[in-house]
C-alpha cells in the first residue's frame, strides 16, 4: 500500500524551513506543502489561545489540499496546540518538541540539558516535561530568547548584530554546566554557528529537525503510507507575509531558487 497525497509542514514563519529541509533530505520522494504565518509571526509572546487559534485556521488550509500527515515544525505551536490536533484529525500530527527531548538525552553525558526558545514555549514547560518524562534524572535549564526570531525572519543571521544579541540573550546560561543545548525554535538553527561559537565546544547543540524527519519516515513506514513516486516531487511553499522576504530566506537555506511560492491571507487581511 501506499500513498501519493503531500505532507503538511506548519510554522509562524521561517524557521519550519529547517525542519522542511530535513524531510527532504531524508523522504526525498516525499511532497511537502509548507505554510509559513510570517505576516503574524513571531508567535512566541502571544497568548496561547491566540496561537491556537492561528494554528488551527493554518492547519485547516494545509487540511483542505489532502495532507496525509501534519508536522507543527514550530515549538509554539506544538506547546499550545498538539494534543488539541492529534485528538481532532485523522491524520498523523508530529510536533517538534518530543523529537527534540529525545536528540537531547542521546547526546547528553551529564543530563544537565539546557533549553532555549519563545517565551511561550519555554513558559508553556513543554520541553521541562518531555524531557523528565524521558529521563527522570535529568536537569534541565531553560531560557526564553525572544530577541532571535526577529533576527531570523530579517534574513539577519549572519550580521554582526546578530552576533551581538545572541552574546547578551545566551549570557545567563555561561557557567551553568549544561553539557548539551536544545534549540527549541525552529528558527533558530539559522543561528546555529553563532551560538555554538558563543557556548563553546564543551555544549551540544540539538536541533528537532533531524529527529522529527526520523519520526514522519517511522509512522509513514508502519501506516504503509508512504509515497510510491520515484522522482523528486516538487513542493509547494505558502506564505501569509511576503513572498520576495520569503524566498531570500529560503534560497540560503537550501542553496536554489523557489519558484513556487504563494501569498495567502489570513482572518485578519
Ligand atoms: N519557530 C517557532 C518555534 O519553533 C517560533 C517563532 C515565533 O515566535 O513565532 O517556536
Amino acid at each position: 500500500m501506499s500513498n501519493n497525497n503531500p505532507i503538511g509542514v506548519f510554522d509562524s514563519g521561517v524557521g519550519g524551513l529547517t525542519v522542511a529541509k530535513e524531510i527532504m533530505r531524508q523522504l526525498p520522494n516525499e511532497k511537502i506543502i509548507y505554510l509559513g504565518d510570517n505576516a503574524r509571526c513571531p508567535y512566541g509572546p502571544r497568548p496561547m489561545e491566540e496561537i491556537k487559534q492561528y494554528t488551527w485556521e493554518m492547519v485547516r488550509f494545509l487540511l483542505q489540499k489532502n495532507i496525509k500527515m501534519l508536522i507543527i515544525a514550530c515549538n509554539t505551536a506544538t506547546a499550545a496546540a498538539l494534543d488539541e490536533l492529534k485528538d481532532q484529525l485523522d491524520i498523523p500530527v508530529i510536533g517538534v518538541i518530543y523529537p527534540g527531548a529525545r536528540a537531547a538525552i542521546e547526546e547528553s553525558r551529564n543530563l544537565h540539558i539546557g533549553v532555549i526558545g519563545t517565551v511561550g514555549a519555554i513558559a508553556s514547560g513543554a520541553y521541562e516535561n518531555a524531557l523528565t518524562n524521558i529521563h527522570s534524572g535529568v536537569k534541565v535549564t531553560s531560557l526564553a530568547c525572544p530577541k532571535f526570531v526577529p533576527i531570523v525572519e530579517s534574513g539577519e543571521w549572519g550580521s554582526p548584530i546578530a552576533e551581538r544579541v545572541v552574546k547578551e540573550g545566551l549570557a545567563p546560561l555561561k557557567g551553568t554546566g549544561i553539557d548539551t543545548l536544545v534549540l527549541g525554535c525552529t528558527h533558530y538553527p539559522f543561528l546555529e554557528k553563532v551560538i555554538s561559537k558563543e557556548l563553546g565546544l564543551g555544549v551540544s547543540i540539538i536541533s528537532s529537525g533531524e529527529e522529527t524527519a526520523r519520526d514522519a519516515s517511522t509512522i509513514l513506514q508502519f501506516n504503509e503510507m508512504q509515497s510510491p513516486n520515484k522522482s523528486a516531487p516538487s513542493h509547494e511553499f505558502y506564505t501569509t507575509g511576503s513572498r520576495r522576504m520569503f524566498n531570500r530566506i529560503a534560497v540560503e537555506l537550501f542553496g536554489t531558487e523557489i519558484d513556487n511560492i504563494e501569498r495567502i491571507q489570513t482572518s485578519e487581511d
